[in-house]
């Protein structure tokens, strides 16, 4: 093994609004948090390319299993290198809607780049991440990739592009996995079949989480933490009537929102996964708010409930010429 060695870290994210939509081109709110995965990267002295994760390590291969199809996609994506030998460690569930498989892939992919030696490109980390996804996910609409990388808000739009949330405030919310995963492909494509059987329907459910994304925006920039928890309540009765939810999501919404939560719904893909809760906003960088606290109310009724659940700080983005925070977890952390 040479000396060469790189690594590279990619957010964990939450969507606030818009998921599964966001497929078809709304508008969606997605947030990078702190947790995500992190990735060690070694020039290998072999002739191919390996990649470790958990228990199991793979060599890149076209023609392998998805692992190994998805890192051989991510390699080749883009500038391509001399073989690495790379390690990588998720800090949040697969399939738990967290967006685990992006970060992997933001991880792996920034680590890569820095052992090749290249420039920092977003681009080419967002095509190579993108490369990842399509194998685990066939048509992702690459907002997990953009949060990814982002670590903070951001507004997405499909075949548009991304932009950064700019505020003054910062929002803790509550996030907790409901113990049992879905498949986004699975998801995605139960979702198409009601697109093509029943069309009117479907198109009400892209009219009315459009409404619910703009009104967000529009909420988070106000500073109205009361409108943006219904407006996320909203988005959980649209979620639920696409058959996105559970019996185990609506026990988890109705025991936050009995804890205080402004409002509270699943994020991600459904079908199981995770699902968030909005304790409050508060001014940038704010210790000890109420928001926090709420959160933090909110993380241990779940936990008590037998949940793996943590609040976390979405950190505001200051307007642009101002330093932009690392979003970061609640010091109170894991609640499980
Ligand atoms: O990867 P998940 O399960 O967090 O869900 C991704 C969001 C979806 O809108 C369901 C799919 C997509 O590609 O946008």
């Amino acid at each position: 093994m040479t000396a060469v060695a790189a690594k590279g870290r990619g957010s964990g994210k939450i969507i606030l609004t818009g998921e599964h939509a966001v497929v078809y081109g709304v508008k969606g709110i997605a947030a990078g948090i702190a947790r995500g995965a992190h990735a060690h990267v070694e020039l290998s002295d072999g002739p191919e390319s390996r990649l470790t994760l958990g228990d199991r390590t793979v060599a890149a291969d076209e023609n392998g299993d998805d692992l190994a199809r998805a890192f051989a996609a991510l390699l080749g994506a883009s500038a391509a290198g001399p073989p690495v030998v790379v390690n990588a460690v998720a800090e949040i569930p697969p399939g738990g809607g967290l967006g685990c498989s992006a970060a992997l892939s933001v991880a792996i992919a920034r680590a890569i780049d820095a052992a090749w030696s290249l420039e920092p490109d977003d681009q080419r980390v967002f095509e190579r991440g993108m490369a990842w996804e399509r194998v685990y996910h066939g048509n992702p609409s690459g907002i997990d990739t953009a949060a990814a990388m982002a670590g903070t808000f951001l507004v997405f739009e499909r075949n548009v592009g991304h932009h950064t949330l700019y505020t003054a405030h910062d929002v803790w919310l509550a996030v907790a996995y409901s113990g049992s995963s879905a498949s986004t492909k699975l998801m995605v494509d139960g979702v198409a079949r009601i697109r093509t059987s029943r069309p009117e329907l479907f198109e009400k459910f892209l009219n009315g989480v459009k409404s619910i994304t703009d009104n967000a925006v529009y909420a988070i920039d106000a500073a109205d933490a009361q409108t943006l928890g219904k407006l996320m309540d909203y988005n959980q009765m649209l979620l639920a009537g696409m058959m996105l939810s559970t019996d185990t999501i609506e026990t988890m919404c109705k025991a936050a929102r009995d804890a205080g939560a402004l409002g509270a719904k699943l994020t991600g893909s459904g079908g199981g996964g995770s699902v968030i809760a909005l304790g409050g906003m508060c001014p940038r960088g704010e210790a000890n708010s109420e928001a926090e606290r709420l959160a933090n109310v909110i993380a241990e009724r779940w936990s008590t409930a037998g949940f793996s659940a943590f609040a976390t700080r979405i950190a505001a983005t200051p307007a642009a010429g101002g330093v932009a925070p690392q979003p970061s977890d609640s010091s109170s952390e894991e609640h499980s």
